[in-house]
C-alpha cells in the first residue's frame, strides 16, 4: 500500500505541521504502508492560469512540478494533506496545488481512494481549515478518514502532546484500515455522487470544447 503526504508548509517537515506529520506517518507505517513525503517548499507549482488546457488535453500548459504530484496521487491507495492555518485557510503553496488539481476535479480523478488531513495554527480555528481540506478530497472523489489539527506551544511543541500523538498514530493506522477494508462512509459518498453529477453534467456542456474530460467521463460511464 503506497500513501503520499503533502506537506504545504514553507518550513518543510521542520515546521509544526512537520511534527504533526511525522506522528500521522508513524502510525501508517507501523501498519506497513509505504510512505512518501512531497514537500511544497521544495517543489515548483506555480498558481492556475485558468488557460483551461487541462480541460481539452489532460496535461497542464505549465511547466513546472504539477504534473508529476498529478501522477504520484492517481498512482496511491492513500493521502495525506498536511498545512500550517494561513488565516483561517490552507496556506498559499497548498491553495495553488488545489487550484492546479481543477482537471482532475472535473474527472473525480481520485474516486476510490482515502485521504487524511493534518493541520497546525498558532491559536485555533483548527477545524475550519481541516473541513476545508476534507472537502477538497472529496471534490476529487476521495473518502476522508479524518483529519488532526491543533494550536501550538511553541517550536514543534504542542498542548497534551503525548495525547495528540497518539491521536495522530491512530490517525495514520485508521487511514491504512480504511483502506485495507475500503470502509464507507455514507454522508461523504452522498456528497461525492451529487458533486459527480454536477461534474459530468458540466463536461457535457462543455463537450465541444473540452475534449478530454468528455472522453474521461464517456469511459467512466461505461465502466
Ligand atoms: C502567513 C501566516 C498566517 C498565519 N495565520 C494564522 C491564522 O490565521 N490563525 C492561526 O491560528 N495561526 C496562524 N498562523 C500561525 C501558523 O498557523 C502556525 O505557526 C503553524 O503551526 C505553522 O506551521 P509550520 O511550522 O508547519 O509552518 C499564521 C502564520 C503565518 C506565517
Amino acid at each position: 500500500m503506497k500513501i503520499l503526504a503533502i506537506i504545504a508548509s514553507p518550513r518543510g517537515m521542520q515546521g509544526n505541521t512537520g511534527r504533526l506529520l511525522e506522528e500521522v506517518l508513524a502510525g501508517v507505517e507501523a501498519c506497513g504502508a509505504e510512505t512518501e513525503i512531497l514537500s511544497l517548499r521544495t517543489l515548483n507549482v506555480q498558481p492556475c492560469v485558468a488557460c483551461d488546457v487541462c480541460h481539452v488535453t489532460g496535461v497542464c500548459n505549465i511547466k513546472d512540478d504539477y504534473e508529476s504530484i498529478k501522477e504520484k496521487l492517481i498512482a496511491c491507495d492513500g493521502f495525506i494533506l498536511a498545512s500550517p492555518n494561513y488565516i483561517f485557510s490552507v496556506s498559499a503553496q497548498m491553495k495553488a496545488l488545489f487550484d492546479r488539481c481543477n482537471g482532475l476535479i472535473h474527472c473525480m480523478a481520485l474516486k476510490g481512494k482515502y485521504a487524511a488531513m493534518v493541520e497546525t495554527s498558532g491559536g485555533g480555528e483548527d477545524e475550519e481549515v481541516l473541513k476545508y481540506m476534507e472537502r477538497f478530497a472529496n471534490t476529487l472523489g476521495a473518502n476522508s478518514v479524518g483529519g488532526i489539527g491543533s494550536p501550538v506551544t511553541g517550536i514543534r511543541t504542542f498542548p497534551d502532546e503525548m495525547d495528540l500523538y497518539a491521536k495522530a498514530q491512530e490517525l495514520g493506522m485508521d487511514l491504512y484500515r480504511c483502506i485495507s477494508e475500503k470502509r464507507k462512509f455514507p454522508e461523504q459518498d452522498s456528497f461525492i455522487c451529487g458533486f459527480s453529477f454536477r461534474m459530468s453534467g458540466l463536461v457535457d456542456f462543455m463537450q465541444e470544447c473540452w475534449a478530454f474530460e468528455r472522453e474521461y467521463w464517456k469511459k467512466k460511464k461505461s465502466v
